[in-house]
């Protein structure tokens, strides 16, 4: 029998590493999510953005991530991430994913509290689970290699603990996104994360906690982190699709090659070895 997405991430929680939660638009980058995954046998999450969804379709992700996990028996999850609308949230749900991040932390908090708490009746209804987050985290995934982290530190908002700690007991949400230093992107220096921050939130709260915008943060910044909060979650995206981007560029330089098929290999192993060293620092490598 195959664990649930519940069992994984208290595993992760229990036993101190972290499942990765990998952003994929298309079939290449989730074929290097699914080797990566195979070669390690580490459990792991495919996500998909609100884009990402749309360029992909959600039924088409959803059936082709389960024909992975079946035929590969590996504990291979789809979250719904950053969903911005409870109409979103209903696309993830009826398209069978497992996981449904709720962005709210753009309403004012008792408008986020009532609408999550409605997602997650939903949900766990069909027994998915829910992500929720009452704050806003900066930057974009993408490089920013010109800008300082700090500059897209200036537009998150810092979670606060206690506010974090009445959103999880008022909501039910499964997994909490706690922003305290980390940002989507990366930047001229890695981002200096808030460790006391996070260790306050996890005293605190008590459901899952997730890491986002895990690209460009130094290595053992991350250990500490998934050490001191017990993060049992973190997404990564912008390492992922820089790898594809130059992998590709490069490719297409050396060759006028036209089968799309042999243009791609090397683009989906360089997008591999990026899932392949974020598993390994996660510490999920032989969790499946
Ligand atoms: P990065 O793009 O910084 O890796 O963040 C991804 C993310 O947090 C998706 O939700």
């Amino acid at each position: 029998m195959q664990k649930s997405a519940r069992e994984v991430l208290e595993q992760a929680q229990n036993e101190g590493w972290a499942i990765g939660a990998f952003n994929a638009a298309n079939i290449e980058t989730l074929r290097a999510i699914v080797a990566a995954a195979s070669k390690l046998r580490s459990p792991v999450i495919v996500e998909s953005s609100s884009g990402e969804t749309k360029f992909f379709g959600a039924e088409n992700l959803v059936d082709v991530v389960k024909n992975f996990r079946e035929e590969l028996n590996l504990p291979i999850f789809i979250n719904l991430d950053h969903s911005p609308s409870e109409e979103e949230i209903k696309v993830g749900l009826d398209a069978g994913y497992e996981l449904l991040h709720f962005d709210g932390g753009k309403l004012p908090f008792e408008e986020n509290v009532e609408k999550t708490k409605r997602i997650v009746e939903q949900a766990h209804a069909k027994g998915l689970l829910v992500e929720g987050e009452i704050d806003h985290i900066g930057g974009s995934s993408a490089p920013h290699l010109g800008e300082s982290a700090e500059s897209a530190q200036k537009s998150t908002t810092y979670t606060d603990p206690d506010k974090a700690a009445e959103f999880c007991k008022e909501t039910g949400v499964d997994t909490f996104a706690a922003f305290f230093g980390n940002v989507h992107g990366v930047y001229k220096e890695p981002p200096k994360l808030d460790l006391e921050r996070l260790k306050k939130i996890r005293e605190k709260v008590d459901c899952f906690l997730s890491m986002h915008g895990g690209s460009g943060i130094k290595d053992e910044d991350v250990r500490e982190a998934i050490k001191v909060g017990r993060i049992a979650k973190i997404n990564v995206n912008t390492e992922m699709r820089v790898a594809f981007r130059e992998a590709l560029e490069h490719d297409l330089k050396k060759t006028d090659e036209v089968a799309i098929y042999k243009i791609m290999p090397p683009v989906i192993e360089a997008v591999q070895k990026v899932v392949e060293e974020k598993i390994k620092v996660f510490g999920s490598e032989g969790k499946a």
